[in-house]
Parts: structure tokens; sequence; C-alpha cells
């Protein structure tokens, strides 16, 4: 029960259990929904405020069928790595940076959201709660899947009168099946994925059933993943379903302006951040895609993805190859990246959060 949840995870319990779990393939963990020990939950009330949540046994919830998210979308998500250091100490990265981001998102969803304070606690206390879970150093990371949803009964299109924070964990390494291998994108010039003033910049849940079209297509046809194209131009590169895009010229790294249909992602920043740092001279603006075509390298960037290069771009029969491997500048970037997630660079900026 969640009482004696609790009580297990406090971090003085947890700070001699230093092991990985048993039975567990770290080499080949994948992106995939493991089980694990605990998850969290907080409930909201629509005028209220979040109140204490809880640890509880990871399993399935009770959800009505009218609930608002299951009727109409109405839910964000949110995606966080914890990272376990060679001294066995836990490391969340930027936390209140997704904080801060579904608080945005829950205003234009019409939903209440934790505060920055509760989410934080909320993501440390699970992390703490599937400690063994997070993975040996170098093996991956628990990634956190915050959730915020209207969970009240609703009929007609309103919000719900109730809703649920959820924070799971589950242990994960490379996002793409093919491993660190260089993706192979197409460029979509059917569907799009985000429209001016629309959610494309939020992270609701529904910006992702959408792309499940064209994304299928594409990895049918051997393509990693699809890249999306401006909706009013068909012209500008925005992003990937499930992370940002850069393109590398020389001495520039260009990467589309976050302009209302392009999410503002943490990996994205803290890559701007240390490109800037490392002598690069970084634009953030409108990228046409034949300057894409016409890069030196491109690479992606995610919580979920991390960095990864991109090695082909597909565009109206045109396949483009790219710079990739060692000599590549992502390459250098995700190096001090990591560093730093894992406790093994300086962490100048304050980044990581020590559990
Ligand atoms: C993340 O990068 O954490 C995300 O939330 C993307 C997700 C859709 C896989």
């Amino acid at each position: 029960n969640s009482v004696a949840a609790a009580q297990a995870v406090s971090s003085q319990s947890l700070a001699s259990d230093a092991e990985c779990a048993a039975d567990v393939d770290w080499e080949n963990l994948g992106f995939n929904p493991r089980p694990t020990d605990y998850m969290y939950i907080m409930k909201c009330a629509k005028e209220g405020n979040f109140e204490e949540g809880q640890l509880n046994p990871y399993g399935n919830i009770e959800l009505s069928p009218y609930a608002g998210v299951l009727n109409y979308g109405q839910g964000l998500l949110e995606g966080i790595k914890a990272y376990r250091k060679e001294d066995g100490r836990l490391l969340l990265f930027r936390p209140d940076q997704n904080a801060i981001r579904m608080k945005m998102g829950a205003e234009r969803m019409c939903m209440p959201s934790p505060s920055v304070d509760q989410f934080v606690h909320a993501v440390k206390q699970t992390v703490l709660a599937n400690k063994r879970w997070v993975p040996p150093p170098g093996k991956g990371s628990l990634y956190l899947r915050p959730l915020l949803m209207g969970s009240g009964p609703v009929l007609g299109v309103a919000p719900a009168q109730e809703f649920t924070f959820i924070v799971l964990a589950s242990p994960v390494s490379n996002y793409f099946k093919d491993g660190y291998a260089p993706l192979n994108l197409y460029v979509e010039d059917e569907f799009d994925r985000a429209s001016p003033r629309g959610t494309g910049s939020v992270k609701t849940i529904s910006n992702y059933a959408t792309v499940m079209k064209a994304q299928s297509r594409a990895k049918n046809r051997g393509f990693s993943d699809v890249l999306y194209l401006d909706s009013q131009n068909k012209r500008y590169i925005e992003e990937v379903a499930a992370c940002n895009i850069f393109i590398v010229k020389g001495n520039m790294i260009a990467t589309p302006a976050i302009n209302g249909t392009i999410l503002a992602g943490v990996t994205r920043r803290c890559i701007i951040e240390i490109a800037q740092d490392h002598g690069y001279h970084v634009e953030e603006r409108s990228i046409p895609v034949d300057e894409l075509m016409d890069a030196d390298e491109v690479f992606c960037t995610g919580t979920a993805v991390g960095v990864a290069s991109v090695g082909s771009i597909t565009y109206r029969n045109k396949r483009v190859e790219f710079r990739t491997g060692a000599q590549a500048v992502c390459a250098e970037l995700n190096t001090t990246l990591v560093g730093i997630q894992r406790g093994i660079l300086e962490d100048k900026n304050g980044w990581n959060v020590d559990i």
C-alpha cells in the first residue's frame, strides 16, 4: 500500500541500496515500458490545488470511461532522465525545466498543474522508490514519464472536473531500434504535424497520435522517422515526431526558432548553450528545406532520443548524405552533454539535481 511504499522509500533507507535490479539485460534495454516498483500519483479538483501525492505500487490505474483524457485528449506528457554515477549516487537532469513546461502546457489545455516544487518532489520520490531500476553507469538511464490528465468524467466538450498527475519510471537506453546508427529521415510532404496558433509547441498527448500515420508509412519504407515541414509554406523544416532538429554548416549551427509550432526541447536548449560554449555560431531561425539538404551535418535532440546523428535525408525522391561518426560536431556536443548528465564533466550551469 502507499503508506508502506512511502516509508520504504525515504532516501535514508535506500542510501545503502546501491545495487541494480537483478535479472535485467542492461545491455539491451531499448526504449520500452518496463514495470518497475512504484509510481507517484497526485490528484486535484477543478478549482483546487494539487493535494499531497503518494507513491503507489506500480500497476494499472482506475479511470472513468468518460475521463476527459480518454474522450477529448485532455492530457500532457513529459520526459526526464535520471543517471547513476560511478559512485552510486543518482543525478536527475533539469527536472525544473519540465515542471515549467508542464505548467505552460496545462494553461493551454485548461488544466491546473502541480507547482514546480511539487513536480520536482514527485519526480525525485519516484526515482528514489525505483532506485534499483536506474541502470548501471553508462548503460542507460531511468526515464521518468510525468503525465497530467483530465481524469474526471465529461460528455460535452469541456474541461474535466478532476485532474490526475502521475509519474512513471522505466529503465531505457537507445530510443531508435538501430541503437546509435545514424538516422535516415524522410521529409514528409503530405501530412502536417502542427499549425500556427495550434498546440505544436505544447507537449499534449494528441501531438503524438497525429504523427503515427506518416511515421509508420516511412518506417515501412525503411526510414527511421519523419521530418515535418511548416504547414503554411511547406518549405521550412520544423521537427521530427519525438525530437528537435539541427543543421551544421562550417562553424554555423542552426535550429528552427521556437515559433508556436515547435516544441521547446530541454535538450535543444542545452545543446545550443554547449555549442556556443564550444565556439560555434548558433542561430535560431527559419531553415528552408533546401538549406537542410545542403548542410554538412544534421542531428536531432530530445530527452528520449538524446543527440542522434542523421546519416541521410530524403526529400521528394532526392537522398542526401551527411557527415557522421567521431568527426561530427554532434559527437563533440553529445560527449559534453552526456559527460555532464553522468556526473563525469563539471556541471558549470547547475543542470543536475543530486538525489
Ligand atoms: C522525450 O524526449 O522525453 C519525449 O517526451 C518524446 C517522447 C514522445 C518519446
